[in-house]
């Protein structure tokens, strides 16, 4: 029994602690603190956290204004251009007599080429096989990419791109790089790589892209800039079909990279192609 009442009272005791925690009548203190304790830490860490909050606004704002709209910053060296391709896929698979099937293909390319139709374009005429600099003028203005200089790839004379006939295009395009000025000649250049025989034709001729689209000053800068393009035509014969080839195209002629082993996409670019009839 009296081993009972002990516990009991323990209890008791234990339970008004707790009570006496959360608010105690004698002292008039809550959680332990008086409210003019409270107060005070609580002003504290409202001037601490408004102190930095302050700061980091300030910080920001600081670093903003040296920001150029125009220019990016920092900018050590300038980088190495990826290539990727349209139709916008790395393997590329359809059956040549079947339109539903290199539908979306064809579908892809006309509605990608439609920026540089020459109704879209208000772009000027530049001269060929020189840089196009205006490093005085805030506004850049940009080259003319016209279709037409795509030939059968252009879409214009063959909407269909060659696929029904089995000699299907593909569009290179090179990324953007603000400030990039390429030596030499820089054009596109495939092989396929299990198919030595494979012929291949290269709009504009060569497959050239021209200087007159560097440099690039960026986006906000020079708004109208359209990517300069390199259409291949793989001229497929009938014991072609069936089989998949796998084609690279690597930019050449310049000092743009084309062998980096860590990254595959840079200045070159490699796809499957299956066709079947
Ligand atoms: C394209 O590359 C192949 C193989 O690397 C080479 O034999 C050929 O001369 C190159 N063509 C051009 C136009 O650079
Ligand atoms: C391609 O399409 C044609 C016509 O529809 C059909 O006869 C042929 O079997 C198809 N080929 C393959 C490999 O599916």
């Amino acid at each position: 029994m009296a081993k009972h009442r002990g516990k009991d009272e323990e209890e008791k005791q234990h339970q008004t602690s707790w009570k006496d925690f959360i608010y105690d009548r004698r002292s008039g203190e809550f959680m332990g603190r008086t409210a003019s304790g409270w107060a005070l830490i609580i002003l504290f860490y409202l001037v601490f956290y408004g102190f930095l909050a302050g700061m980091f606004t300030l910080t920001m704002w600081v670093m903003l204004q040296t920001l150029d709209d125009y220019t990016p910053r920092y900018q050590d060296r300038v980088a190495n251009p990826g290539l990727v391709i349209r139709p916008k896929t790395m393997d590329i698979l359809f059956n040549r007599s079947e339109p539903l099937n290199y539908g979306p293909y064809v579908e892809q390319l006309e509605s990608f080429l439609h920026q540089y139709d020459d109704m879209e374009q208000k772009n000027e005429q530049c001269v060929a096989g020189q840089f196009f600099e205006q490093d005085t003028h805030p506004q850049k203005k940009a080259c003319q990419f016209s279709r037409s200089v795509l030939g059968p790839c252009s879409g214009l004379l063959d909407p269909n791109f060659g696929y029904p006939q089995g000699e299907p295009c593909v569009l290179v395009k090179m990324n953007r790089v603000i400030g990039l000025k390429p030596r030499g000649d820089p054009h596109i250049n495939c092989t396929a790589k299990n198919e030595g025989s494979l012929q291949m034709q290269y709009y504009p001729i060569e497959g050239k892209f021209d200087r007159m689209y560097f440099p690039y000053y960026g986006k906000k800068a020079q708004e109208t800039y359209v990517q300069p393009l390199v259409a291949v035509k793989l001229l497929l014969t009938k014991e072609n079909y069936n089989t998949e080839l796998t084609v690279e195209c690597k930019i050449e002629g310049t000092n743009l990279r084309n062998d980096d082993d860590r990254d595959k996409f840079q200045g070159r670019v490699t796809f499957k192609l299956t066709v079947t009839e």
